[in-house]
Formats: structure tokens, sequence, C-alpha cells
């Protein structure tokens, strides 16, 4: 089985170096890994929490889809949303919420902060907290578990919500699993590149720091107006520099291969100025992010595009999202009264899911194809000599999902057939 790997970016700003490094460029690197099937989405339900600009969530959704596909995101290959075009997500938030102890929302380190900061104020202390701050761990929770995610990268700050996901997702498991579990209990990934990049003063780069050096906003004037603000210390050309411990070449290395890393120290300790140096470092940012920076003012220039992006993406998402929900309705309770409309909602789910179809050629082989909800050919088989092989075949594309080395052709992205075929291991 392919592991599926979700993230989420809260759309409330626009992007620095840090969160490319960290987590845009890893992101993309590992979606393209075999076996790997990846989720990633603008989280602007969770920023609704944060911002109560309407004009700045939508401006940071569309910059932040654009960000992640000038950076390289095949969206073929990943299912790439918005958070708020999968009404799923609400509807099993409300589940969710009804197994979720308020005690242990109580300790969301969140939620405290916000807490400890109204009581430091002098407020009461939920002065400044709306409900939707207060349960943001539970919708999180839902982001993870509709898609039953194995892994979720995140930065460390993060780590707690992905605990009590799968808090969430247990609790929901024992009590209306039936023995079977409804939701893989996802885990935290943290990668220690995530935390490294520093920022203008040597601290962790960060809005909350006002240390950023920006990703593409503002263009290269803006990248060269940051990197001459980056602190070092005193020292005169000529004179040798101590390389380690420098943020400037902490963010050289972010973009330079180990033997440009090697030469630039080897530089430095030779004399190179701080202000030379700076141009340096500013080329080789350039040359990455250069060309990626063309592509996303060509998306921003055409929303439709991007729209179009992301209305595919939402289809693949609710593929997989719909017919799993259904099954969580009636799990806890929420079913038709009668018999009758009970088949009537599985015939319709039926018809909204893809379909095997087998069959026998003039040849005499046998053959399987694999269509789409929507009727579009997905795989097609080669000929068998017995029928029992190409059963056997299907049998196992059900049970186990896209195998790479099966006797048929793939007539569509590898995302899609795993979209389809999941839809097979969520109907048993
Ligand atoms: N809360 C995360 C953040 O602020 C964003 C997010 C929302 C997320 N839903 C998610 C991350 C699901 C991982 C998985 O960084």
């Amino acid at each position: 089985m392919s592991q599926r790997v979700l993230t989420g970016i809260t759309t409330t700003g626009t992007l620095h170096l840090g969160n490319y490094v960290g987590a845009i460029r890893p992101a993309i690197a590992a979606s393209r890994a075999v076996g790997v099937e990846s989720f990633f989405f603008m989280a602007d339900f969770h920023a609704l929490i944060k911002c109560d600009e309407p004009d700045r969530i939508a401006h940071s959704s569309r910059a932040i889809a654009a960000t992640w596909l000038a950076a390289g995101l095949d969206a073929d290959r990943v299912t790439f949303y918005r958070q708020s075009d999968i009404p799923e997500i609400p509807e099993l938030t409300w589940l969710l919420t009804c197994v979720t102890a308020k005690g242990q929302m109580n300790r969301a380190h969140a939620y405290k902060a916000a807490v400890d900061a109204a009581v430091a104020a002098g407020e009461e202390p939920d002065a400044n907290v709306s409900l939707g701050l207060f349960s943001y761990p539970v919708l999180m929770a839902a982001d993870i578990l509709l898609f039953n995610a194995h892994k979720v990268p995140v930065g460390k700050d993060q780590i707690q919500h992905i605990e009590m996901a799968r808090d969430i997702g247990q609790r929901f498991n024992h009590q209306f699993g039936k023995g079977e579990e409804l939701f893989t209990l996802p885990e935290a990934v943290t990668d220690a590149e995530m935390e490294l990049l520093p920022g203008l003063d040597g601290r962790k780069m960060s809005k909350s720091y006002d240390n950023v050096v920006p990703l593409f906003e503002g263009g290269s004037a803006a990248l060269k107006d940051a990197v001459a603000r980056i602190v070092t210390d005193s020292k005169l050309p000529g004179e040798p520099k101590e390389p380690e411990g420098q943020a400037l070449v902490a963010l050289y290395d972010a973009f330079a291969t180990p033997e440009q890393r090697q030469a630039f120290r080897a530089a430095l300790l030779g004399g190179l100025g701080w202000g030379d140096a700076k141009q340096q470092l500013v080329a080789q940012i350039e040359s990455q992010i250069g060309p990626m920076r063309e592509r996303y003012a060509a998306l921003m220039a055409n929303p439709e595009q991007l729209e179009a992006i992301l209305q595919t993406g939402a289809a693949k998402a609710r593929a997989i999202a719909a017919p799993f929900l259904q099954r969580l309705r009636a799990a806890v309770g929420l079913r038709p009264y009668t018999a009758t409309a009970a088949t009537a909602v599985a015939r319709t789910e039926k018809a909204a899911l893809p379909v095997f179809k087998q069959y026998r050629e003039a040849d005499g082989k046998f053959y399987f194809k694999l269509l789409s909800a929507g009727g579009e050919l997905l795989l097609q088989s080669s000929g068998f000599e017995q029928g029992r092989e190409a059963g056997q075949w299907v049998a196992r594309l059900k049970r186990e999902g896209w195998v790479a080395d099966a006797p048929v052709q793939r007539e569509a992205s590898e995302t899609d057939v795993a979209a389809a075929l999941a839809a097979f291991q969520q109907e048993t």
C-alpha cells in the first residue's frame, strides 16, 4: 500500500524563504518518490481563526497556491486543493467534535498561549478566544483523518495537534469502528532542516521576529534589500572570517551544492568581504528562485488557470472524501430510515464510484478495464488466457491499490488511478 502524506498551509500571509526551504521544497521532493501519495492544501478555514481581514485571506490563498505550483508541484501527480472546497471536512469536524473531550482542548498550546496573554494583560482568561481557536485542533484532525494520512510533515509547534488527531481518531475507531479501523492513525514527521533556516538576525526565520527574506513578494529588489540587512560581524575585507554560526552562510548553504558550500567557506576564511559575500548569496538564491518567480507572476496573472487546477484538485479529493464520509455517517447512526432509501443512497454512491469491467474479446482472451466514476478509461489490461487470471488481478488491485507491475496499461496519472482504487478499499 502506498504511504499517504498530507500537509496544509494556513493562508494568512505570504511565504518567505524559510517556508520554501523548510516546508515546500522538501514536500515537493518527497511527492516525487514512488509509493507516496501526497495531499497538499490551502488551510483557509484555519485562516479564519487567525485573521479577520477577508481580502488578505483571499489574496494569501491565491498567492500560496501559485507558490506551490511555481516551486514545481505537479498537480497531476498529487492531490492539491483548497480546504474550503471540501464540504466533507467541516462535516467530519462535527462528528469528531462530538467525541472530543473539552478537557483535552483546554490543554492545547495555542489556546493556553491566548489565555496566558489575556491574563498577563489583566483581562478575563477567555477574553480573546473564539470557539474556532479553541477547537482548532479538531478541524485539523478532520483534515488529516478524512484522507487517512499516514504521515503529516509539520513544524515542531504542530506536533501536539497531530497527537490530538491520533487521539481523536483512536477514540472514534473505538467508539464506532466495531473492531474495524475506520481511521488510520497519523504520525507527525518533523524535519530538522525545517527548524534550521535562520533569519536576518540569526534567530529562526519567522514573521513574528520580523527577520524574513520574502520568497517572491517584491521581486529581486526585495531579495537584495533583505540580504543587505543580514547581520554579520564587523570584520573588514581582507580579514579572515569564521563562517560557522553566520546566518549568511547558513542561508547560502540552503541553496548550494556541497562543493559550492566549501568554496564559499574557503573564500570567507581567505578574507572575502561581507559585501561581496552578500552579492554571491543573492546570486545563489536568485539562480533557484528567479525562474520560479517568473512562473509565480504568470500564475498570479492568470486566476482562471489557477482556479481550474484547484477545482480539479477538489474533485479528486472529494472522490475519496465523499464515499468515506457516507460510511462514517452510517457508523455514527446518521442513516436513511428505510431499506429502500438506504439502497437508493447506496446506488447513488455506487454511481459515483469507479468500476471494473471484465469481458472477453473476439481473440478469445479475457480482459478487464477500470473506468472512473465519470466513465473515463483509467486502466486497460492485456489479454489473459484464463478468465480467472483477470479476476484475480481485479481482486488484487481492489485490495492493494495500484500495483506497479500489474499487466495493465495505465491511461491516466498514477494519482488518479490510486484515488479511484482507494474507493474500493473503503468499500469493503
Ligand atoms: N495548523 C497548521 C499550521 O498552522 C496548518 C494545518 C491545517 C495543517 N491543517 C493541517 C498542517 C493538517 C498539517 C495537516 O501550520
